[in-house]
C-alpha cells in the first residue's frame, strides 16, 4: 500500500544536493526543485506550476484529474532545471490537521545520556499521543530535560538520571494522506515526506526571532487557511479552518450573478475587505452569467463587492481567532500573525485580520529561498518553498513522523519505531 512514508535514503544522499517540494493546494500544483550550498544556501533551480484539477478543500476528489496537474508542474520544473526528480517532499494541507505536544520522562540507562534513551523516550510520548486510526504527518522533538532542567535541545552526552522530551505530532487523517500519496506515486514520483502546510510556510515566512518569541503564521489559500504556531523556535499548533479564497469567489458569482471567473476577477481587482471613501460612487462592470460582457453592461457600486466579502473574511478570521483560543497556546503565540497564502492579497485582509485577532499583523512572502522569481516569490508559494527549507536545513531528518518503511497495516506508531532502530 502506499502511503505517505519518509524515503529511506538519507538526506545528505540526494543527487547533487538537490532537493524538492512539492505544493498540491487546491487552485495550483506548484513544484520546485533546488541545489543546497554549502553553506546550506537553498538556490531554486526549477520552478513548474499549473492549475490544480479534482483538489477541493485541500482533498483529492478526483485521482486522474490531479494526477495530470502534478505530472504537469513536475514536468515543468524537471525541464527548467534540466533535471529529473526522483522523490520530493510533498504538502498535505487536508485531513482535518491537528496536533498535541506530549511530555514524558524515562530514566537514564547509565551515567549519561545515550542513543537509546533517546529513542526510549520518543517512543514513550509516541506511545502517548493519541494518533489511533490517523496518519503521523510530524513528531518533533522540540525539547528535552535532565533531570527537569527543560530547554536542552541536545542531550546526548549530558550527565543525568531522569531523561524528559516534548514531542509535537501532528497528525491527519490517514485517508486523504494516503489518496495524495498515490497520486503522486503515479506521476512517478516518490513522497520523500508529508510536510504540514502551515508548519512549511512558517519556515518560509517567519524570522528566527519570531519563531523563537512566538508568532502565529496563517496561510489563507484557495480551499481552506491553515495555522501554525511557533514558539521557541518550533511548532506548537497546527490547524485549520476549513475557508479560504474560492469561498470569497463563490459568494461574489452568488452574490451578483456572474460566472466564477468574472466573480475571480472582480475578486483581485476590485474586492476589499474593508471600506474605502468613494466606494459607493465607484462602478464595476459585472457581466452575468450567460451575457457577453460589455462596457457599462452592469454596473455594480464597488461597495457591493465589499459588503459581500467582508462577512467572509471576518467569519474565516473568527474561526481562527476560536481555534487559537481553544488550543491554549494563544499566549505562547505571542502578538504577532503573519499572514501568507494567496488569499491574503485580498485588500483589507490585515486589517480585518488585526481587529479580529487583536494582534500585530504582517504580509508574509518566503524568505530564504534564492532564486524564485518575482511571479513565484509572492505568497502563494510560501508553502512550497518552506517544504525546501524544511528538506534542506535538517529539520526534516530531526522529524520522526511518519517514517520507515510502510507496512500494509502498520500503524504510523511501529514505523516511527522502525526508523528509530534503523537511524539512530
Ligand atoms: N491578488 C489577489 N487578491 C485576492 N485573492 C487572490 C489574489 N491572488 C490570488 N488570490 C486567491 O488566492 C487563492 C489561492 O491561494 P493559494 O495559491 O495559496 O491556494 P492553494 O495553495 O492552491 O490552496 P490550498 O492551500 O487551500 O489548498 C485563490 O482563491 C485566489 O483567488
Ligand atoms: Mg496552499
Amino acid at each position: 500500500m502506499l502511503m505517505f512514508t519518509r524515503a529511506q535514503r538519507p538526506r545528505s544522499n540526494t543527487p547533487n544536493g538537490t532537493i524538492a517540494a512539492l505544493d498540491v493546494g487546491t487552485t495550483k500544483v506548484c513544484c520546485l526543485i533546488a541545489k543546497v550550498g554549502a553553506a546550506g544556501s537553498v538556490k531554486v533551480t526549477g520552478v513548474g506550476h499549473h492549475l490544480a484539477r479534482g483538489i477541493k478543500a485541500g482533498a483529492v476528489v478526483d485521482m486522474d484529474a490531479i494526477e495530470d496537474s502534478i505530472r504537469a508542474a513536475v514536468h515543468g520544473a524537471e525541464k527548467m532545471a534540466g533535471d529529473s526528480l526522483g522523490q520530493a517532499y510533498v504538502n498535505l494541507s487536508a485531513g482535518h490537521q491537528h496536533s498535541q505536544t506530549i511530555g514524558v520522562e524515562v530514566a537514564v540507562t547509565g551515567t549519561k545520556v545515550t542513543d537509546a534513551d533517546v529513542h526510549r523516550a520518543i517512543e514513550q510520548a509516541m506511545i502517548r499521543a493519541d494518533v489511533a486510526g490517523r496518519e503521523v504527518i510530524h513528531a518533533i522533538p522540540l525539547q528535552y530535560s535532565i533531570d527537569g532542567a527543560t530547554g536542552i535541545r541536545e542531550p546526548r552526552g549530558m550527565f543525568g538520571a531522569r531523561l524528559g522530551v516534548h514531542l509535537h505530532v501532528v497528525t491527519a487523517d490517514a485517508s486523504q494522506a494516503r489518496n495524495l500519496a498515490i497520486c503522486v506515486g503515479r506521476g512517478d514520483l516518490e513522497v520523500q515526506g508529508p510536510v504540514s502546510s502551515a508548519y512549511a510556510a512558517g519556515l518560509a515566512t517567519l524570522v528566527d526571532d519570531e519563531r523563537d518569541l512566538g508568532a502565529t503564521v496563517v496561510d489563507m489559500g484557495g480551499g481552506l487557511t491553515t495555522i501554525a504556531v511557533f514558539s521557541e523556535g518550533g511548532p506548537v499548533l497546527v490547524d485549520s479552518v476549513g475557508l479560504g479564497g474560492q469561498h470569497v469567489t463563490n459568494d461574489i458569482a452568488r452574490g451578483l450573478g456572474t460566472s466564477m471567473q468574472h466573480a475571480e476577477r472582480l475578486k483581485t481587482l476590485y474586492a476589499s475587505a474593508v471600506e474605502n471613501p468613494g466606494d459607493d460612487r465607484e462602478l464595476v462592470d459585472v457581466p452575468l452569467i450567460g451575457e457577453a460582457p460589455r462596457i457599462g453592461g452592469n454596473p455594480v457600486p464597488r461597495s457591493e463587492l465589499v459588503r459581500i466579502v467582508r462577512p467572509r473574511i471576518e467569519e474565516l478570521f473568527e474561526h481562527v481567532r476560536e481555534r487559537l483560543s481553544a488550543s491554549g497556546c494563544d499566549e505562547v503565540a505571542g502578538r504577532r500573525v503573519v499572514l501568507t497564502g494567496g488569499a491574503s492579497q485580498l485588500d483589507g485582509v490585515g486589517e480585518v485580520a488585526a481587529r479580529i485577532l487583536e494582534k500585530q499583523i504582517r504580509p508574509g512572502r518566503p524568505l530564504g529561498v534564492e532564486g524564485l522569481a518575482e511571479s513565484t516569490a509572492g505568497p502563494a508559494f510560501a508553502t512550497a518553498a518552506g517544504m525546501l527549507l524544511y528538506a534542506a536545513s535538517g529539520l526534516a531528518d530531526a522529524d520522526v513522523g511518519s517514517l520507515g518503511p510502510a507496512e500494509k497495516g502498520g500503524s504510523s506508531f511501529a514505523r516511527v519505531g522502525r526508523w528509530l532502530r534503523a537511524n539512530l
